[in-house]
């Protein structure tokens, strides 16, 4: 009988990626965790990933799948395995009754109530590896759950389409299919993952968009974020965003914060506003990642991505870096954080 070599266990962690990235936006107030169970031999006999509130945890399912040939084998989980009891037993008892010889994961729990469960398991003569991949989890499945339980707060992200010369909008105001197909299809997965989208009424009067999340056939996805309108104009009670195939929140606010507020239970918001609204995020510091779906057209004329963001000269810009730039199709993907 031979331990799984390195590669199969970074293998496993990025399969356990894959099955948290699937749950991704289901599993509020847990988090997304990815699991994957190698047997003795390195085989993988079984993967899960957290059900919704109440049900099991990624270990559990992964390890139901794997039924007695998780014994002597290695679980590989994107978090810190759970210490507590909260609406299901810890999942490290259940590691510990499937008699896994080793434990591999990659970011440590840091809510104080479930943390715990690496020192648990050493303990009880388990072989526990921490950090593997940490940093693609922590940017990844794991980054707005994270987010929330460092600052209490939900994490925002600004969505915006542009062309190369930063404009959101053609002069006429139309900016429905800056993009391509593609970009559009991957925001429709990130909007499926999201609790909710922002717009503020000037999106909602000149595009009437549905805000929806929506398969590449057209079809709704089986989830849908909370919609969100923000302003204080009355919006028609015949606008798309007010149909039934979505909830939605109409707030009378301009403050970005008591946006933030009224959506304080929330973990991953999807700002998808015009210039307006995202120049009052951005002078407010309410963004935590930018998303710019760049399209290789000129649009030229006075709608730019965004309105005054109290920048008067160049050594007050507000700085941000980035974290990856991603082809789609014929456009690119950038993904930015604060510098
Ligand atoms: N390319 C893209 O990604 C993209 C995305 C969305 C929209 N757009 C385009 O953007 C254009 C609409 O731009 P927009 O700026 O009017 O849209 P917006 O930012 O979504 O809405 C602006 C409205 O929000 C309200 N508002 C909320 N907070 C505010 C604040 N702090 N300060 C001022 N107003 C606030 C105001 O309405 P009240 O008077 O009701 O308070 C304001 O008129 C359209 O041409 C649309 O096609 C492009």
């Amino acid at each position: 009988m031979t331990a799984p070599t390195p590669a199969a266990v970074e293998a496993a962690m990025r399969l356990a990626i894959t099955a948290a990235q699937r749950v991704k936006g289901s599993t509020y107030p847990n988090p997304p965790v990815g699991a994957v169970i190698l047997d003795p031999g390195g085989d993988v006999v079984g993967t899960g990933g957290t059900q919704r509130t109440g049900g099991p945890h990624a270990e559990v399912l992964a390890l139901r799948e794997a039924g007695e040939r998780a014994a002597g084998g290695t679980a590989v989980v994107t978090l810190e395995p759970c210490n507590h009891h909260g609406r299901t037993p810890p999942c490290v008892d259940a590691l510990l009754a499937a008699g896994v010889a080793a434990v591999v994961y990659a970011v440590a729990d840091p809510n104080p109530v479930a943390a715990g469960g690496a020192d648990r398991l050493r303990a009880a003569g388990v072989a526990v590896t921490a950090g593997l991949l940490a940093e693609e989890v922590a940017g990844g499945p794991l980054r707005e759950w994270l987010h929330k339980q460092r600052t209490g707060r939900p994490h925002v992200t600004w969505k915006f389409a542009t062309s190369i010369d930063g404009r959101s909008a053609a002069a006429d105001g139309s900016s429905q299919w800056i993009t391509s197909d593609a970009a559009r299809a991957d925001l429709h997965v990130r909007r499926a993952a999201a609790d909710a989208i922002v717009v503020g009424t000037g999106t909602v009067f000149v595009d009437d968009p549905t805000l929806t999340a929506r398969l590449p056939g057209g079809e709704p996805a089986e989830r849908q974020p909370l919609r969100v309108v923000v302003g204080k104009r009355e919006i028609s009670p015949e606008a798309n965003v007010l149909n039934e195939d979505s909830r939605t929140m109409v707030i009378r606010t301009r403050d970005p914060h008591e946006v933030i507020k009224a959506l304080t239970d929330r973990t991953d918001i999807l700002l998808e506003g015009g210039p307006t609204l995202a120049g009052a995020f951005l002078r407010a510091g309410a963004i935590d990642r930018i998303l710019a779906y760049v399209a290789p057209i000129l649009l030229g004329g006075p709608v730019t991505a965004v309105d005054d963001v109290g920048v008067l000269t160049i050594a007050k810009a507000l700085r941000w870096r980035y974290d990856s730039v991603e082809r789609i199709g014929p456009d690119l993907l950038l993904s930015l954080t604060p510098g």
